[in-house]
Order: C-alpha cells, then structure tokens, then sequence
C-alpha cells in the first residue's frame, strides 16, 4: 500500500475553522458561555501544569518522536513474521484508530490489504470472534493487546480465546503479542513484564478515549501505513491554539462555549459528518462527548449530552426527519471537508435528473445538501455550526482529534465535572463479573 512521510507541506491547522453562522446566541448569553469556558481553560492549565493531563502534549517533544520511532521498529519486526495485525481492545482503546484509519483510508479498502491487513476487534461477539479465528492463521499474525488500564475483562477475555487459539504447529504465542497498556501497573502490564512480551507504554496522564495519539493509536495506524507523524503534527500545532485565551481564535473554547450555552434546555449533541471516511470519527465523537460530559454535575443533578452521530447526506434520509419535526432539544455541528481526496465527477446531464444537478459535481451537490440542512434546521430553530476542514490527510485528523479532545476537556471543566473520568461504567463491569460468578 502507498506509504505517507509528514514532509509534504504543512496544513496549516489554522486551516480549520469554525463557522457559527447558524448558532443562534449572541449577547450576555453568549459572553456568559464565554466566560464559563474561560474558567474551565484555566482549570486545563492548571491540570497540565500539575502534571495529571497529559493529552495536550503528545504530539510534540522528544518523546513522541521517540514513540514514532519505536513504532516503526516494532512493525518492521511484525511483519518479518506477519501478515496480519489482530487490534485487540475496546472502547478507547479501538475506537480511535478505527476512526483514524477509515478517514485516512481508500472506500473500499478491505481485508486483502497486502502486508498491512489488520482487524479489530471492539467487542466480545462470538460470531466476530469465530469468523475471525477461523480466518487467521495464528502462526503469521502479531496480536496487539491494547488496554489502559490493563484489566478490561473483554480485551483480556479476546487475548486468551486467541491464546487459546494458537496451538503447537504455530510456534509460541508470547512473541508475536505487542502489548499497549500502563508503563506500571495492570494484570496486563503484569503478564508482559513477568513473559518478556515486547510492550508499548499508555502515559499515566492520557485516559483512554483521549489515547488515539499515544502508542494505542499510533502502533496499529503505524502499520496500516499512515503518516503518525503527520498526526502528531497536526494534533501539537491545534494544542497550541486551543490553550490560547478565549476569544483568541481558540477553536476548542468556542466548540465547548457553544454547546454550553445552549445547555441544559438542548442536552442533544449531534455530530454531522459530511464526508464518508469520518463516519468513523462519528463514533468517535460519541465516545468522547457521552463518556467525558455525562456526569452528576456540581450541584448534584445529572449533566452531559446525548451524543449522536448522523453522517451526511446519508442519515437525512434516516434521522433528519426527526431532527426537524422532533423535540427541539439538540445542537448540530457539522463537519464540512473542503476538498474531496480523490476527482470530484462531474454529474452529466441525463433525463432522469432534475436540471439543477447537471454539470454540477457531487461535491457540489454534497456541500448543496450540507448547506440545506443547516438551513433547514435554523429555519425550525435549531442551532448548528460547521466545522470546516481543507481536506482529510494526517494533519488534518490530527488537528480534529486534538480540537474535538480540548473541547470536550474545557466543557467538562467549565461545568465543573471530570472530564476524564467514568465512575458510572464500573457498577456495569461489578455487575457483569458478578452475574459471571454466580454460575
Ligand atoms: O475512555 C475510557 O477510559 C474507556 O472508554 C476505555 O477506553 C475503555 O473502557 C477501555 O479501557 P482500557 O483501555 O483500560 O482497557
């Protein structure tokens, strides 16, 4: 597959911008929001100057460029006995380089994909996971275990069924896992360290749904061919713009001051992505907002959004119905890609077409329908802003991903609750291991 290197010329990640045509506050409100937002970037700072958020600097410094490095090394020995890469994770630990990937990706690239073939697996499904291992052949496949926190039981129930897979004609397991996890501390940093497994560390300071940057993004998306640090570029030059003051052309501040201020009476976000390759993203973002936001709030009543994803023009014919004639309790950002990575067609004139569409290209006709759609949602008054992107390469998702992290770190903080934290998700994990135990 075609191989990136980061030298061709910078996207400037001032590139991206944000269009709040169609946001509908202004005034106090708005400086209220503002004001709020402010508050939460100071409490940033402070976290990153502690020590405790570390997600802001991993794209720059000797130790990302230390991470590239290592990376490279560990795929070329990967493939030297691979031809396959099983991602074994879930949640934070799939999701972002599933995203990434797909964005960065030809449509319709799919599993024989030459030296960098991959699958991930984000669930426990037995039907994945069967299709899988019969598909495999363990002896030419590197398994990378990725988890946080070292303890996830699906990730940890997927690398034994694999284990447990591989039997005595495809040689020993433990050298062809690469484990991603804590430098310190998990059963699964302990299981490495006590085999030898080979092992890419997870920063204490980066939770899992802000990880995409470190090792957990970075390793597999090194194999799959794309340009790490083109990433990492993009992500350090939109860091740098989402920590200047507010109201200073800080994408993040204004993302997160939107959305605040049209809280609590829209609980609603909704992710619009028009462009296929960040379907991904979509999912994404879901993550990122519910997980980071939906919290008990300070003054003990719950806070969050529901976070959708509804990737254009494809879902205005499934949930914009819903959007415009339904309860009017959401907010829309759209994202809006400049320039098509491949050759925009021209739509010929043909009988069947209205005449509006002829020489028009579906780029054109893309963007026409993006454009309506806001239109048509401001019209029911309903809030949205567009995020625009010159065109989807490394430094561009790179910047996004960074953008989209700041933002919901400075709303969660604006509002005073943890942004990196899940407390509500370990009563499921008890739950399930108990009802596992109780046989
Ligand atoms: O954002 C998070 O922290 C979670 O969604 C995790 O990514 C997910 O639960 C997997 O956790 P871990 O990486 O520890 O296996």
């Amino acid at each position: 597959m075609e191989r990136h290197d980061s030298h061709d010329p910078a996207v400037p990640s001032e590139a991206l911008r944000i269009d709040a045509g169609h946001a509908q506050v202004e005034g106090p409100a708005w400086d209220r929001a503002l004001g709020r937002v402010a508050v939460g970037l100071e409490r940033l700072l402070e976290a990153r100057g502690r020590g405790t958020v570390g997600f802001l600097d991993l794209g720059s410094g000797p130790d990302a460029h230390d991470l590239v490095a290592r990376c490279r090394s560990l795929v070329a020995e990967a493939r030297a006995s691979s031809d396959l890469l099983v991602v074994l994770g879930i949640g934070g630990s799939a999701l972002g380089a599933k995203a990434v990937d797909e964005a960065l990706s030809e449509p319709f690239r799919g599993w024989d994909d030459g030296e960098s073939r991959w699958a991930v697996l984000d669930n426990v499904d037995p039907d994945t996971i069967a299709a899988l291992a019969a598909r495999i052949d363990p002896g030419r496949t590197t398994f990378n275990a990725i988890s946080k926190s070292g303890r996830t039981m699906e990730t940890l129930a997927q690398l034994a069924v694999f284990e447990g897979v591989n039997d005595e004609a495809d040689g020993p397991f433990a050298p062809r896992v690469i484990v991603t996890t804590d430098p310190t501390s998990g059963p699964l940093r302990a299981w490495a360290d006590e085999r030898g497994i080979r092992s890419l560390p997870v920063p204490p300071n980066v939770g899992g749904r802000f990880s995409v940057l470190t090792a957990v993004g970075l390793f597999p998306l090194t194999w799959r061919g794309h340009d790490a640090p083109g990433l990492l570029a993009g992500a350090a030059a939109m860091a740098s713009r989402c920590l200047r003051p507010v109201g200073d052309d800080n994408p993040a501040a204004t993302l997160a001051a939107l959305h605040l201020a049209h809280h609590p009476a829209r609980d609603v976000a909704v992710l619009m992505p028009y462009a296929d390759r960040l379907k991904e993203f979509g999912s994404w973002f879901v993550q990122l907002w519910s997980e980071s936001l939906g919290k008990q709030g300070p003054d003990g009543h719950p806070f969050g959004w529901t976070a959708l994803s509804a990737p254009g023009a494809t879902d205005q014919h499934s949930q914009l119905q819903l959007f415009l004639d339904g309860p009017r309790d959401k907010v829309f950002t759209f994202l809006r890609v400049l320039e098509p990575s491949g050759t925009d067609r021209a739509i010929p004139a043909a009988p069947y077409l209205p005449a509006q569409l002829a020489g028009r290209t579906v780029a054109e006709l893309l963007e026409a329908e993006r454009a309506a759609t806001a239109l048509a949602l401001a019209h029911r008054g309903q809030p949205s802003w567009t995020v625009e992107i010159p065109r989807i390469d490394a430094r561009s998702m790179g910047a996004l991903i960074m953008l989209f992290e700041a933002a919901a770190a400075l709303t969660g903080l604006a509002a005073g609750v943890d942004p990196f934290d899940q407390p509500a998700v370990e009563l499921g994990k008890r739950l399930a291991l108990e009802r596992l135990g109780g046989r």
